[in-house]
């Protein structure tokens, strides 16, 4: 099948890849000229682990191509892929004006029959009101469809290619026929094809969404009552996860949700519900309870080494999560800025993400260190933001060797608090107890 991606993002170029990786033929198409130029040179615009050599291996042989030119793209394809991102705006609803401009364009340049797909996360009604613009811009006769993406960022060639389900909405049985026989490839474990209208494929991505970070933020506020009576929130999580009806993933305290969607996420279901004169309680409180977790670290460190000022701080991770270099939103820049505006200034290592977090971090007050241990010299405590294994695989006793005072935040609760109490550290995980 012949496909034009608009949008060569995290999942833009993910998608496109994995399509032409199962045999597709595939045009990735992107207004970032800097970025294509870069893919057809075979250099990657994200870090996401294998995706390298998915890349190379489809453009040799001929099933991958990179464009900037939409009419191009849209010329030969029977699918279009819309994945161009879709921010906060202002108020905290999606801002669909990408998402909305692509729609006209490949509308304007289809010249028959199309299957339009959004995979962007959109709202609502969204496909409804693509529906409405084509019928404004385009001729010929085009169906549309919801293909909301779940991939997770760090795993998202494997997501990618053995997704737990795929969802496909659309009014029409011919479209939904078509994405069936695209994703074929794909489902081929018997994965479910989920078919749907439009809006129940949108509202489903945002439900998946809001209940991964219900999850998060319940655990989060958990351990901070567990801090105040003396238990341990990993015990806690031990507790309920053999709980079929629970289960055990994501059910891990730590320093609060980042990355590209679910803050965003979360912020534009809670508008969804007040344009239909709905508040979603639950949901705006996982939001609440985000926001004043991802200032715990900060508070954790102070408490242990007094006022930051002239102080350095060691922190280990800066993505929002390990395996991506993706710093949206990520707890690393709200815990740097409180450093650097209190007068302190901090030594940083992560793996994979120095180029993106420069633009989101204080121009002065910040070191980017290439070697983890590098950044501990002479530091007066190290916060550990994000879980890369360089970090849990940790020589303890170098860390303390290096660390001018022997303290550990620890945002991800990736120690054992007695251990290092043992060692002669001063640890504080988010609601352990040691
Ligand atoms: N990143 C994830 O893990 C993830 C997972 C599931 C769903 N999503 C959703 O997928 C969408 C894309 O997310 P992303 O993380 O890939 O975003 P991204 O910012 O990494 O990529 C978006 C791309 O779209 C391009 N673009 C913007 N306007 C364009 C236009 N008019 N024409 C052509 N290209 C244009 C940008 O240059 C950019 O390369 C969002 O709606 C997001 O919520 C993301």
């Amino acid at each position: 099948m012949k496909l034009c991606v608009v949008g060569t993002g995290y999942v833009g170029l993910v998608a496109g890849t994995c399509f032409a990786e199962v045999g597709h033929d595939v045009i990735c198409c992107d207004i970032d000229e800097q970025k294509i130029a870069g893919l057809r040179k075979g250099k990657l615009p994200i870090y996401e682990p294998g995706l390298d050599e998915l890349v190379l291996r489809n453009v040799e042989n001929g099933r991958l191509q990179f464009t900037t030119d939409l009419k191009e793209g849209v010329a030969d394809a029977e699918v279009c892929i819309i994945a161009v991102g879709t921010p906060s705006a202002a108020d905290g609803s999606a801002d669909l004006s990408a998402v909305f401009a692509v729609g006209r364009e490949i509308a304007k340049a289809a010249d028959g029959y199309r299957v339009v797909v959004t995979k962007s996360t959109v709202p609502v009604g969204t496909c409804d009101k693509l529906i409405e613009i084509f019928k404004e811009h385009c001729e010929h006769d085009v169906d549309l469809a919801s293909n909301p993406e779940f991939l997770r960022e760090g795993v998202a060639v494997q997501d990618f290619l053995v997704p737990d389900r795929v969802i496909i909405g659309s009014y029409s049985e011919k479209a939904l026929d078509t994405l069936t026989e695209l994703y074929k490839p794909v489902c081929k474990e018997n994965q479910p094809i989920l078919r749907m209208t439009p809006r129940a494929a949108e509202t489903a991505k945002y439900a998946a969404n809001a209940m991964l970070a219900t999850k998060i933020s319940f655990m989060n506020d958990l351990a901070n009552l567990c801090e105040k009576i003396d238990v341990d929130v990993e015990m806690i999580r031990e507790g309920i996860s053999y709980d079929h009806r629970i289960g055990p993933h994501f059910l891990y305290a730590g320093a609060g949700y980042g990355g590209s969607c679910f803050p965003k996420d979360i912020k534009a279901l809670v508008q969804v519900g007040h344009q239909y004169d709905y508040n979603l309680r639950i949901v705006e409180a996982v939001e609440l309870v985000n926001v004043e977790q991802k200032k715990r670290l900060f508070q954790k460190l102070t408490k242990h080494v007094g006022d930051v000022k002239g102080k350095n701080i060691a922190v280990w991770g800066l993505a929002f999560k390990p395996e991506t270099d993706d710093m949206r939103e990520a707890p690393s820049i709200p815990l740097i800025h409180s450093i650097v505006e209190a007068g302190g200034t901090v030594q940083v290592h992560d793996p994979v993400a120095f180029e993106t977090a420069k633009p989101l971090l204080p121009k002065e007050g910040v070191t980017y260190v290439d070697e983890p241990y590098a950044a501990l010299e002479g530091a007066d405590a190290l916060v550990v933001v994000t879980e890369w294994k360089v970090f849990r695989q940790a020589d303890l006793e170098k860390v303390k060797s290096l660390l001018k005072q022997a303290v550990i935040v620890d945002g991800r609760n990736i120690y054992s608090p007695q251990q290092l109490k043992d060692m002669g550290f001063v640890y504080d995980g988010i609601g352990r107890s040691a």
